[in-house]
């Protein structure tokens, strides 16, 4: 096993079946030495320095059905809201003053946030705020809506792709979406300039090893700038309510994989696993994480996003408590870094 983990990372790639060996291997050794080489690398490449993204969730609307999402359209029950654009910029406002220097705009996909009423207010947020990085995190879009929102300021996009496997892909979204429109979206978002995420949940219903090999090998292929993984959390509304959540171990195992073939990759310590996890912060850091999203979004609407059951959205995870992030990341000699954090490696091209 040690010699397989040496070659993941001097080589960052390993065969199918090599991957399938350290993911079925689930002892302790192999997972500590995993994560030991991962967080060492992360170390190498960014310091002790964890930087910290405010996440604005502007909007719980959602058109899109996806199974395992509290948000789907098929939820009754889902407590609906929208942002004003003034609300949006005071919480950029807010986090700004609070040292935050990248603000994500996250929403499920609402009809109601055309390019029309993005363009401008991206356009705000970059003249109000030059020196902070807009990242957005708002779905499935055209490719010449991506281009306007990029030339309104945008410069970051997290569109998960939630399943390289196209059976697994299927059974988790409604027909009327597809992996290959799913990776045109992504393809499209990395040739526009964007640092672009991928990611995937871990242990969603019916995920095998396999399925999660082909998830590896899929950000192999795409190389993104940013890549996260959090458990499945199972939403009490949804088909999947009672459905297991994933597991916390098998998920700093694909975070430290993901760190040690991605070195220079943005890979953050998920709320999700921090929500399952009272310690998820610093065992996500230790596996090679070195990003957080602290809440960014006003207090009376955080319950809304409802994306899974119990998300956690205050203490460590909210912007209005950065002190005890810091003090949290301190007790494994980490700091916030309050730099923008952008990716530094030169922009990839893919045929
Ligand atoms: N458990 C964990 N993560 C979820 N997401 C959506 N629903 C769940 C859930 N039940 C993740 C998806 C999406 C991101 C915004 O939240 O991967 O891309
Ligand atoms: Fe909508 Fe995103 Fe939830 Fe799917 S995962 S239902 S697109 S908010």
């Amino acid at each position: 096993m040690k010699s397989l983990v040496k070659r993941l990372t001097d080589n960052r790639q390993l065969t199918a079946d090599e991957y399938r060996v350290l993911l079925t291997d689930d002892s302790a050794e192999t997972l500590n030495l995993l994560r030991d080489n991962a967080s060492s690398v992360a170390r190498r490449q960014f310091g002790q320095g964890i930087f910290v993204r405010g996440l604005i969730e502007i909007s719980s609307h959602c058109h899109n059905n996806c199974l395992y999402c509290g948000l789907r359209r098929d939820n009754r029950q889902a407590m609906r809201y929208r942002l004003t654009d003034d609300e949006i910029l005071g919480c950029c406002d807010f986090g700004y003053r609070q040292g935050l220097r990248t603000f994500v705009l996250q929403g499920g996909e609402d009809p109601s946030l055309t390019d029309n009423r993005l363009v401008p207010l991206i356009a705000e947020i970059h003249r109000r705020w030059n020196d902070a990085a807009i990242t957005l995190s708002l779905g499935e879009r055209s490719d010449n809506s991506y281009r306007r929102l990029f030339q309104a300021g945008a410069s970051r996009y997290l569109l998960r792709h939630e399943a390289a496997d196209t059976d697994l892909y299927n059974q988790l979204h409604p027909r009327e979406m597809s992996l290959d429109n799913r990776i045109d979206c992504i393809k499209n978002l990395i040739s526009i300039g964007y640092q672009t995420g991928m990611g995937m949940m871990i242990g969603t219903p019916g995920q095998t090893t396999d399925h999660l090999i082909a998830d590896l090998q899929l950000m192999q292929w795409l190389c993104p700038h940013m890549i996260g993984i959090g458990p499945f959390i199972p939403h009490r509304h949804t088909p999947y309510a009672d459905h297991r959540p994933g597991d916390i171990y098998l998920t700093l195992k694909l975070i430290a994989i993901a760190r040690l073939m991605h070195p220079d990759a943005l890979i953050p310590a998920t709320t999700a696993l921090n929500t399952l996890s009272p310690d998820g912060h610093t065992a996500g850091i230790l596996s090679g994480a070195n990003v957080i999203m602290p809440n960014l979004s006003p207090a009376s609407v955080r319950p809304k996003y409802d994306i899974y059951d119990n998300k956690k959205s205050s203490g460590t995870e909210a912007a209005e408590c950065l002190n005890r992030l810091s003090a949290e990341l301190a007790t494994i000699g980490y700091h916030i870094d309050y730099s923008r954090g952008d990716h530094q490696s030169k922009a990839t091209t893919i045929s």
